[in-house]
């Protein structure tokens, strides 16, 4: 089994993302740790709590940061995710309490437990991750892999026309952690966005788990909308699903090894341009997805929910 600890920004392929976690049976998923992103901060931590609760997992939530680390705060994306971050979705609240410590604390304690053992997925804008390395020169070189849902080499962008989202939103965390030196695999646009899942795959989905497949099915209604308005095609892409799905099969994409900066300041701010003269340590970019594989995967594994 692969441990696993997602930081997220609960959002609609968040939530998908961390229910397929839960299910598929290769993943130990050892907690949550949340951040800004496509809600605020403080929805981002009831949300996280929310899907735990709505899965039955045993595992912490660590709250983390609620704005970029030097950028004035920005909006949530709303249009994207709707108000509360799971679209039509009515806002629950949760039973439970987020973890007393806080996310950079619990990503930086659980890696000293477990050297060289987890992977950390960080599908939200990087800035827990940012704050942990800066926190502790160990940390990088303690994760098995860093996963990120991030960037995009020759996609274009999707948040402005040169940046993907995740990296859009904190480029300067996005450039400490492509500075780290950790063992980063980017899962970015050129990849997720080709990975796209339909109306009718959500009703088979719900069909096969009707209570929690049912609640993705309900939510993505939001996200296909957008996607019809915004793409004008009928599905949304599976961003942040695909790199979960990365971390545990690798062999379903071909990977690049190359240098990458992020471009921090500025109209391109956000973006991640491979540069082969850069003095960051490479790191494997997902350049090509088996995109059939890899809904196939996360439609199974969801089967297994109630
Ligand atoms: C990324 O941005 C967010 O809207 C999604 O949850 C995903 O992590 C895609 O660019
Ligand atoms: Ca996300």
């Amino acid at each position: 089994m692969t441990p696993i600890i997602i930081d997220t920004d609960p959002g609609i392929d968040d939530a998908m993302a961390i229910f397929f976690a839960a299910a598929a049976p290769e993943i130990e998923l050892l907690g949550l740790t949340t951040v800004f992103g496509n809600v605020s901060g403080r929805i981002a931590v009831r949300n996280a709590l929310r899907l735990v609760e709505a899965v039955d997992l045993d595992i912490p939530v660590a709250e983390g940061a609620w704005r970029p680390r030097v950028r004035p705060p920005v909006e949530p994306s709303w249009k994207v995710h709707g108000r509360e971050g799971f679209g039509t979705l009515p806002a629950d609240v949760p039973r439970g309490k987020a973890a007393d410590e806080g996310a950079a604390d619990f990503l930086i304690r659980v890696t000293a437990e477990r050297p060289g053992e987890v992977t950390l997925c960080a599908i939200a804008p990087l800035t827990n991750v940012a704050e942990a390395i800066d926190r502790d020169p160990g940390f990088a070189s303690r994760l098995k892999e860093l996963v990120i849902m991030g960037g995009s080499l020759d996609a274009g962008g999707n948040a402005t026309p040169h940046a993907e989202a995740n990296t859009h939103k904190d480029p300067d965390a996005a450039q400490i952690v492509f500075a780290s030196g950790a063992p980063i695999r980017m899962v970015g646009l050129d990849v997720t966005n080709h990975v796209i899942c339909t109306p009718s795959d959500f009703a088979l989905i719900a069909h096969r788990s009707p209570v929690l497949g049912g609640m993705l099915q309900e939510m993505s209604g939001h996200y296909v909308e957008f996607y019809q308005e915004m793409r004008n095609f009928d599905g949304c892409a599976l961003h942040d699903p695909t790199a979960i799905v990365a971390a545990i099969e690798p062999a379903l994409f071909e990977w690049r090894r190359t240098r990458v900066r992020i471009v921090e300041r500025g109209e391109a701010a956000g973006r991640t341009i491979a540069d082969p003269a850069c003095a960051h340590a490479p790191v494997e970019v997902a350049t090509r997805v088996d995109a059939p594989a890899v809904l196939h995967r996360f439609t199974e594994a969801l089967g297994y929910l109630p």
